[in-house]
């Protein structure tokens, strides 16, 4: 085929890959559906546990279901001896992200039952996974402060366990349901980097903890999930809302960088995500602490210059990255654990395309169009100098 016949979708802009059921995203009406469900309305009525049933099952559970899908997320928390051992011996110089990617692939040979890539074996993988994560994530970050390491707690939620396994403390409701929605709001994006390399691994009939383990190593490219991180940090950077104005014009109106937490592939109106995290930072701001408040005083100026730019212009607004980064920094968390929350909600609609694509799998396999040099002559190393 000639160049002139060969279309080239660079990024896959725009290009289908596969039918589903999972997620719709409406971009021009600002709407996102998990499973037919409004996600506006599973943000402030449902909690991530019922959103996490959702998606690996279809559809929400009876009272009955959900108690015994509780009962065995309950039962997963804790982590072996053996994955302790190992997280404690992991190098302390690496990202937390990094360590994730390490430790879920170890999980997987712990299981050993990985190779099954059936609904039910999934199902239980990623509730095994997802019980897990609070800890995995918590042991990784306090191992490397040398910090003791707590034991999850029956008499909370993931999002409970998240925050009190991370820093130690104890967390009003409030704060609690904060993280929750968060996870709710996380969980699910369509067919995202992270999802489609999921998806790639699985559809070569390659094992779950395999398929997760790519998701987790695609989140964490500074253009997808660990733009939450990078927000934070162009937060702290900036130093104050009184810093804003020079800062924007010198690094973004100069162009020399993007603004992390802007922009999206898909939109080019306001994430719907990002309504419910500046409500709940609204709400809760005078309860901030000072440090937390300059911060999210300094992203809302932020986000007041930027949308009396070029910025705006261009239909580039605030994405739900924005927004965590600056309940994160309020909730005390540390940033390191950002990005890994994200994962760790990201598990589900991961798990939740993988399950539906390999129902009807098809090896997935693009091609590119060869520009390079053909017909060169082979010089033998010896005659190359
Ligand atoms: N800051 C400044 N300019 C931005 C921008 C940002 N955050 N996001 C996009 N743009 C500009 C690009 O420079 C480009 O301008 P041009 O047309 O003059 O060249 C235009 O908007 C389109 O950008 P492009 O990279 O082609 O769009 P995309 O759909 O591939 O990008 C992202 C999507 C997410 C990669 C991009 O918006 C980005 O890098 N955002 C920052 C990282 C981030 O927050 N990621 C989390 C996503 S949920």
């Amino acid at each position: 085929m000639s160049y002139e016949e060969v279309k080239i979708f660079k990024g896959l802009k725009n290009i289908y890959v596969a039918e589903s059921r999972i997620c719709l995203i409406d971009h021009e009406k600002g709407k996102i559906y998990y499973y037919g469900y409004d996600l506006d309305e599973l943000a402030v009525k449902s909690s991530f546990e019922e959103v996490l049933y959702l998606l690996l099952y279809g559809k929400l559970p009876n009272r009955n279901e959900y108690r015994e899908f509780i009962d065995s997320i309950k039962d997963s928390m804790d982590l072996p001896l053996k994955l302790r051992s190992y997280i404690s011996e992991l190098p302390r110089d690496i990202e937390v992200m990094e360590a994730i990617r390490t430790v879920v692939s170890y999980l997987g040979n712990l299981r050993g039952d990985g190779l099954d890539l059936n609904r039910e074996s999934i199902i239980d993988d990623a509730v095994d996974l997802i019980a897990k994560m609070p800890a995995i994530i918590s042991y990784i970050y306090r191992a490397r402060y040398g910090y003791s390491l707590l034991k999850p707690r029956d008499d909370l939620s993931l999002a409970g366990n998240l925050l009190y396994l991370i820093t130690g403390n104890e967390y009003s409701d409030v704060d609690i349901n904060g993280l929750d929605m968060s996870l709710i709001l996380y969980a699910e994006h369509g067919m995202n980097a992270s999802t489609f390399a999921s998806i790639v691994i699985a559809s070569t009939g390659s094992d779950y903890y395999s398929s997760i383990v790519g998701g987790i190593a695609a989140l964490r490219g500074p253009l997808h999930g660990y733009a939450n991180t990078a927000a934070l940090e162009q937060f702290i950077e900036i130093g104050g809302p009184e810093n804003v104005e020079e800062w924007f014009q010198k690094h973004i109106v100069s162009r020399r960088h993007r603004l992390m937490g802007f922009g999206h592939r898909l939109y080019r109106i306001h994430d719907p995500r990002a309504k419910h995290y500046e409500r709940w930072l609204r709400e809760n701001i005078d309860r901030f602490d000072e440090d937390a408040k300059r911060v999210v005083e300094t992203a809302f100026k932020l986000y007041e210059v930027a949308m009396n730019s070029f910025l705006a212009d261009k239909g580039i607004y605030p994405n739900c990255d924005y927004w965590s980064a600056q309940m994160y920094y309020a909730l005390k968390l540390p940033k390191e654990v950002y990005t890994p929350i994200f994962a760790m909600s990201r598990i589900s609609g991961w798990t939740a395309h993988i399950m539906e694509y390999i129902e009807d799998n098809v090896l997935i396999r693009p091609r590119a169009y060869y520009v390079g040099e053909r017909d060169k002559k082979y010089i033998s190393i010896d005659d190359r100098g």
